[in-house]
């Protein structure tokens, strides 16, 4: 069965998965693209302009790409935990000359509405979120734009929210993925649970397609 991403010309298994602060370059989302996979380019922690700007870069390559947004998650950070970690990165921070225990809370919604408003009045092809659900009203627009909209999910629960406000694709992270969770409740640590029988749960609990790239 032809899958969504199958029907952006994206042939080969390989997703450049989105990496917010930096190693998400135009330049590695345009490789991705010139090897059949589709790549990401990483709108968190930008503003509006400076994603329009990579977005620009990757458009002139006449690639295929997609754009990632951290929707935003109402969990207050817990000062505490927030501090307890900063205590334990510290170590490893100095020594890339970052006091991390002099950075501050910082709770702020990443620009979200400016780069929402970027992606509808200058679609691209593919949006993924991760951390939360946008609202159902911000993926209609997208998809009534012509943007396949793409939802990170770590749990049976989280791709159920996420088929019932209308996402087109879910990506579902085990706990065993690089990097960090895309979990939507960050005070629980997720599930052990092997990618594989995540899958069958998830499948289990929505009926979205099986998207299988080939
Ligand atoms: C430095 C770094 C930054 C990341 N930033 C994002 C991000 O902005 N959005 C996102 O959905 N995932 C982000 N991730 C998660 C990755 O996209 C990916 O899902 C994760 O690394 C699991 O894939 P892997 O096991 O192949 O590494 C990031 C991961 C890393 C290592």
């Amino acid at each position: 069965m032809a899958s969504p991403l199958t029907a952006l010309g994206v042939d080969a298994p390989i997703l450049a998965a989105p990496m917010a602060g930096g190693p998400s370059t135009p330049a590695l989302v345009t490789a991705a693209a010139r090897a059949n996979g589709l790549g990401f380019l990483a709108g968190g922690y930008r503003t509006a302009d400076a994603l329009a700007e990579q977005i620009a870069r990757v458009r002139s390559d006449g690639v295929s790409f997609g754009v990632d947004l951290f929707a935003p998650n109402p969990l207050p950070i817990d000062p505490e935990a927030f501090r307890r970690y900063a205590r334990a990165i510290a170590p490893e921070a100095q020594t890339h000359d970052v006091d991390v225990q002099a950075v501050g809370i910082v709770e702020d919604d990443d620009h979200w509405s400016e780069k929402i408003d970027l992606l509808l009045s200058d679609p691209v092809l593919v949006v993924s979120f991760t951390f939360a659900v946008p609202d159902v009203a911000v993926i209609a627009s997208l998809r009534a734009a012509g943007t396949l909209v793409v939802q990170t999910v770590t749990s049976p629960e989280e791709a159920r929210l996420a088929a019932e406000a209308g996402a087109d694709v879910l990506a579902v992270q085990a706990s065993a993925a690089g990097g960090h969770s895309g979990t939507f409740t960050p005070q629980r640590i997720p599930a052990a649970i092997p990618l594989p029988d995540l899958l069958a749960q998830v499948r289990q609990e929505v009926s979205l397609r099986r998207c299988q790239v080939e």
